[in-house]
């Protein structure tokens, strides 16, 4: 193994030391492109289903479809930690979700995510128990988006304070490696990061967790909707894809010019 190969364990120790930069990663070009850069962390999110696959939301990303792509980005064996989102539904029992966290680990994945707190936590610690590296999700749960009826920010009351709080120890208790935080306000991300031991990594959740994960092509400009408002910074590169191929097809339709 490449001696410097991040593992669960060398992101748990940077809890307090380096910040994790980590982004999500779809498929084989680009693991091998984002783990050039040296980010800790890939995610094959199944925000896959959302900027890939043309879906409205994540719930409709599929077991098959999250194995398909784990595989194609685990063929460029990055040196970050390669994690995989276990998709809708997929842990809605023990039984499913160890069977679950298996195919994702056959297909190539390092590690699960799973978004839920107490309510998972038996699958979570059964997870655990296999030996599979588990990184948690609190926070807005882009699964419960039709549950819900939007993406909410989370924590602007004191029972929702108090949930996220409970959710965040019951995960780090049962041995999650970190977790990410999507959608929390500050302050209680804040007071999340400080309270357990292991690393936050927000999303839209201010600047105190111990690291920030993005959806790459909203970071790039490439994903199909609008780029969410925690993106401060975006590129464009979606523009300069299109005036590359037009640039390339006038030269095809007008050889001489
Ligand atoms: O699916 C995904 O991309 C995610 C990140 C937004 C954390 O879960």
């Amino acid at each position: 193994m490449n001696p410097r190969k991040i593992t669960p364990g060398s992101l748990r120790a940077m809890k307090g030391g380096e910040r994790i930069a980590a982004l999500t990663a779809y498929d084989y070009a680009m693991t091998q492109w984002l783990d050039a850069t040296g980010v800790p962390l890939l995610l094959v999110g199944d925000s896959v289903g959302m900027v890939v696959l043309g879906y409205p939301d994540t719930t409709h990303v599929t077991m098959a479809e999250m194995e398909h792509h784990v595989r194609s980005a685990a063929r460029a064996r990055p040196r970050a930690l390669l994690a995989a989102d276990l998709p809708f539904n997929s842990c809605l029992t023990v039984t499913a979700a160890l069977e679950n966290t298996l195919r994702l680990l056959a297909a190539g994945a390092e590690a699960v995510k799973a978004e839920g707190g107490r309510n998972i936590l038996p699958q979570v610690r059964a997870i655990i128990s296999a030996g599979i590296p588990f990184l948690g999700h609190l926070g807005m749960l882009p699964q419960n988006v039709v549950a819900e009826g939007g993406y909410r920010v989370k924590g602007k009351t004191p029972q929702e304070r108090a949930d996220l709080m409970a959710d965040a120890v019951a995960l780090a208790d049962a041995g999650a490696f970190g977790i990410v935080l999507e959608l929390v306000t500050p302050p209680v991300a804040r007071e999340i990061t400080a309270k357990i031991p292991i690393p936050t990594i927000g999303i839209g959740s201010g600047p105190d967790c111990d690291g920030e994960i993005l959806v790459t092509t909203d970071l790039l400009g490439t994903s199909p909707g609008a780029v969410p408002r925690h993106v401060k910074k975006h590129w464009h590169f979606a523009e300069q894809m299109r005036a590359a191929v037009v640039e390339w097809k006038e030269g095809v339709l007008h050889p001489g010019r």
